[in-house]
């Protein structure tokens, strides 16, 4: 069989900048692992946040910031509509979280990362900041095999079928929050495990990619609406299945979501309407997780582990970083 190598029309993104993104990552997650356990999210997140821009202002890439710390008067950095980037090279649109679980990080709990996705400019949904109601599986399912607006229960029957086992062999992750009462209460019926989480449902989501491994099958629930296009973005380079829905319950929320381009407040995103096109997305551990260990401060390195996934080719690569040039991960 032969492979054909040369860079297709959609292919705007140089092959490249995987490498560079990674980069970008692992300084924010060095910056907040340095706060990891302060009890302060806002530092910690300040920190990645400052790391995070500096680097992002050192890729060769005419981008702009499409989801970010918020919008331009409520954010002084990363803010939505900002552009990064030194303007040689290809028009992207970035979604940023340098500090995925600040809480996470200032407790030094499980799970807080630092993440991005990149796509060709107009392919990831300007999300507001606002909560999105989420289901999520991974790869290797027929398409439509869940739905948003199914029971939690026909979702898990139809999951259970398709991969060959009993309902109550399926395993669940949903945030713990009041909010999500009902849907425990429903999901409990139906005999399957609950893993809750208490923040951080990026990386629940992308949990979804490997069940062998993290051991959860089904993400549902509510989070943020950024987090949700971020873990879109990952889903869509290793083939699993996602739908979101915005949360839009009061008119100021409606109004802010039309004006960043949602006509239709009740849509259902399917993954590709989230991130479509070439994405690449970035994510490194700050505190350990099921999915990434975090930043360990050796005596004469710092030790990182990042994931990089690209839709293009499905690739997914773990990348475990030992760092010597201090100098680099300082405030320069
Ligand atoms: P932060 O990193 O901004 O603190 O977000 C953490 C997080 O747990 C997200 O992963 C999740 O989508 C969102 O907060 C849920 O929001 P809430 O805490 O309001 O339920």
């Amino acid at each position: 069989m032969s492979v054909d190598l040369r860079i297709s029309p959609d292919q705007i993104i140089e092959r490249y900048l995987s490498m560079e993104l990674v980069r970008v990552t692992e300084r924010a997650a060095v910056a907040a692992a340095r706060l990891r356990g302060h009890g302060n999210e806002k530092a910690a997140d300040q920190a990645a946040v400052d790391a995070m821009r500096r680097e992002l202002n050192r890729l060769p890439i005419d981008g702009e910031i499409v989801i970010g710390e918020g919008e331009r008067d409520e954010a002084p950095m990363l803010f939505i509509g900002e552009k990064v980037g030194n303007k040689q090279g290809p028009k992207v649109h970035i979604a940023v979280d340098p500090l995925e679980g600040t809480t996470l990080c200032a407790k030094d709990m499980p799970g807080s990362i630092a993440v991005m996705a990149m796509a060709g400019a107009g392919s990831l949904l300007y999300a507001p900041d606002v909560y999105m109601d989420k289901i999520a599986c991974g790869p290797g399912y027929a398409k439509g095999v869940i739905d948003l607006d199914a029971s939690p229960a026909d979702n898990i029957n139809a999951l259970a079928k398709a991969k060959g086992v009993k309902p109550n062999e399926i395993s669940t992750l949903i945030m713990d929050r009041p909010r999500h009462a009902k849907l425990i209460e429903e999901v409990r019926k139906t005999g399957c495990s609950i893993r809750l989480i208490t923040d951080g449902d990026v990386a629940g989501v992308i949990f979804c990619t490997q069940p062998e491994k993290t051991g959860i099958d089904l993400y549902l629930g509510i989070g943020g609406a950024p987090e949700g296009v971020l873990a879109a973005a990952a889903l869509r380079c290793v083939g699993g299945q996602m739908q979101g829905r915005l949360i839009l319950d009061t008119e100021e929320k409606r109004v802010r979501a039309h004006g960043m381009g949602v006509l239709d407040p009740n849509k259902k995103y399917d993954m590709s309407e989230m991130a479509s096109g070439d994405v690449i997305v970035c994510a490194t551990g700050v505190t350990d997780g099921g999915m990434l260990s975090g930043v360990r401060f050796g005596k004469d390195f710092i030790e990182t582990e990042t994931l990089v996934y690209r839709s293009i080719t499905g690739t997914v690569r773990r990348i475990y970083g030992e760092h010597r040039e201090f100098s680099k991960f300082q405030l320069d």
